[in-house]
């Protein structure tokens, strides 16, 4: 794998022709799985002479590393018009065939492991551990939601009723879905979400972020290989825009989006005001994350946990820790050993394999986080800071951060880039400590580091969070094991990779038979 990326470190992803970077125009393959008389499945540009292509530039130096061209509306209502024409023949093709084909997308994503890992370092400026736990959690989701797909859209599930009366009920994909994904996971969550809706039998327009669109445009082709119809599966990229275009559609029936709690809210308002289906919305949005350590917790495992959770990905997960509350008897020896190792970290070239912290994701990023730190140090708070190397300075890279605060409630926002806060609590006020971060309003993860089985207890009576590590680090949720997702700002549910997600993308239908 090493060998192989380095090769492609050497190539220009600049080079690699203009993304394919809207729907194509009915070449490829149709949704019954024919060829249509242009069958090349290359991108078909639209006038693209009038349309100016979106630079993607590596958040690491700045370069370019590939166009795109957004979706124009005439792109959006020519993608809807193919999404619903196709959407009942997928529909009715069944839960085996459709988990068949993503199985084999599944294979051809690791089979293009590397390449995948070198986009997510170029374009979205991740580490090679990131980049490998990307491509790795992408093809876990698709490979869970093809077996989930074969049991709950296999053979129709026979329900009681009297003699004389038959049962049967049949789930059925929705429609037309908008997957509407971050550039945080520009791989994973956009797999995630698409994979889902099409096990359903939903047919799906995939929105990427603006800042991500290449990596998605591998996935979608390489999903298209494995033989999922063009017309099941069409790429749409641009920015917010385009995301209102394809959310105020009437043609639609779902929108599965990951993102911030603000856009959540815009869909949601968007969703309200258009005619049409009364569409589903799953919405997995941000968090105000936080750690509980008392003074039963071993100093070394709750420093592994807290570089881990505030440090890895650049800070730049919505499970990440944000907000670490140190019991104050061992505040400061556990604080000292957290310095240590944060005066370890290596931050830079996220090509190289000793780098820990990459930059974040762009320039406006690196401006808010700055900004936050420096308002921060104007209050006079205690703040630890690193010196960023000479060599980053092109690129957005941001000092990790540890600031001393009073309360969780001194944030006004999720911070999302490598900053973390520190608030010291006493022993007798645990249930004060959560009380403030159900004040929040967000709920999505939560650490807790005790060795004292009530604490546990207390914490998981009361905490209202999504998910809640003990022990552990609290990223990294695995497909099938940690279902993901949170609850009040931070989502809506249900939990992505979890048993029960997929039904949300589904209508039941019922028929009952007089024999
Ligand atoms: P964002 O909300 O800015 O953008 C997300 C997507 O929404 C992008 O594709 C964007 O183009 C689109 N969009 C923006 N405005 C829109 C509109 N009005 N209508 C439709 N679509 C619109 O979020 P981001 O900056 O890309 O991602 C970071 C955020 O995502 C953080 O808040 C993070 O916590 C959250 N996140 C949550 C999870 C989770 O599982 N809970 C996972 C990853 C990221
Ligand atoms: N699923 C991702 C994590 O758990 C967001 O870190």
């Amino acid at each position: 794998l090493l060998a192989k990326l380095q090769s492609l470190e050497m190539r220009e992803w600049a080079a690699v022709p203009t993304v394919l970077a809207r729907p194509s125009t009915g070449s490829g393959r149709t949704a019954a799985g024919s060829e249509a008389a242009d069958s090349t499945n290359e991108p078909q540009p639209v006038r693209a002479e009038l349309v100016e292509a979106r630079m993607v530039r590596s958040p690491q130096d700045g370069t370019t590393v590939g166009q795109a061209l957004d979706a124009t509306p005439a792109d959006v209502d020519l993608a809807f018009a193919r999404a619903v024409a196709a959407q009942p023949g997928w529909d009715a093709l069944g839960g085996h065939a459709r988990a068949d084909l993503l199985d084999r997308a599944a294979d051809l994503f690791e089979a293009n492991t590397a390449e995948f890992i070198s986009l997510c370092q170029c374009e979205a400026g991740k580490t090679l551990l990131d980049g490998v736990l990307e491509v790795r959690e992408a093809v876990d989701f698709l490979r869970y939601y093809a077996c989930e797909a074969r049991t709950l859209f296999g053979a129709p599930k026979p329900l009681p009723g009297p003699t004389g009366e038959e049962n049967l009920l049949r789930m059925h994909g929705r429609g037309v879905f908008a997957t509407i994904s971050p550039w945080n996971f520009p791989l994973a969550i956009f797999t995630g979400m698409a994979g889902a809706a099409i096990a359903a039998g939903n047919t799906v327009l995939a929105k990427p972020a603006e800042q991500t669109p290449l990596i998605a445009a591998l996935a979608v082709r390489l999903c298209h290989e494995a033989g999922i119809p063009d017309d099941v599966l069409q790429l749409v990229p641009g920015d917010g825009k385009v995301g209102a275009l394809l959310t105020s559609d009437a043609r639609l029936s779902g929108v599965a989006f990951t993102g911030s709690t603000d856009t959540a809210h815009a869909i949601n308002r968007t969703l309200a005001a258009r005619s049409g289906p009364i569409a589903t919305l799953i919405a997995e949005t941000g968090g105000q994350n936080a750690l509980i350590v008392d003074s039963s917790a071993l100093p070394e495992q709750v420093t592994r946990d807290v570089i881990a959770s505030a440090f890895q990905s650049a800070g730049q997960r919505c499970s990440a820790l944000r907000v670490l509350y140190l019991q104050e008897d061992i505040a400061d020896p556990v604080l000292e050993m957290i310095r240590g190792a944060f005066e370890a970290l290596v931050i830079g070239d996220p090509t190289r394999l000793a780098t820990d912290v990459g930059p974040v994701i762009d320039a406006e990023a690196k401006a808010g986080l700055d900004q936050h730190v420096a308002a921060m140090q104007q209050a006079g708070r205690t703040v630890f800071r690193r010196e960023l190397p000479g060599e980053v300075q092109a690129g957005s890279f941001v000092a990790p951060a540890i600031v001393e605060i009073g309360s969780i409630a001194d944030l006004a926002k999720e911070n999302f880039g490598p900053v973390l806060h520190v608030v010291r609590w006493k022993a007798d006020n645990l249930a004060g400590v959560i009380e403030d971060i159900n004040a929040t309003g967000f709920g999505l993860t939560l650490g807790l580091h005790s060795r004292i089985d009530a604490v546990r207890r207390f914490v998981e009576a009361r905490a209202r969070v999504g998910n809640l590590y003990v022990n552990r680090n609290q990223i990294g949720a695995v497909v099938g094991s940690q279902p993901f997702g949170g609850e009040g700002l931070s989502g809506t549910g249900p939990k992505a990779g979890g048993p029960h997600y997929l039904a949300r993308f589904a209508i039941e239908r019922v028929t009952t038979v007089d024999t």
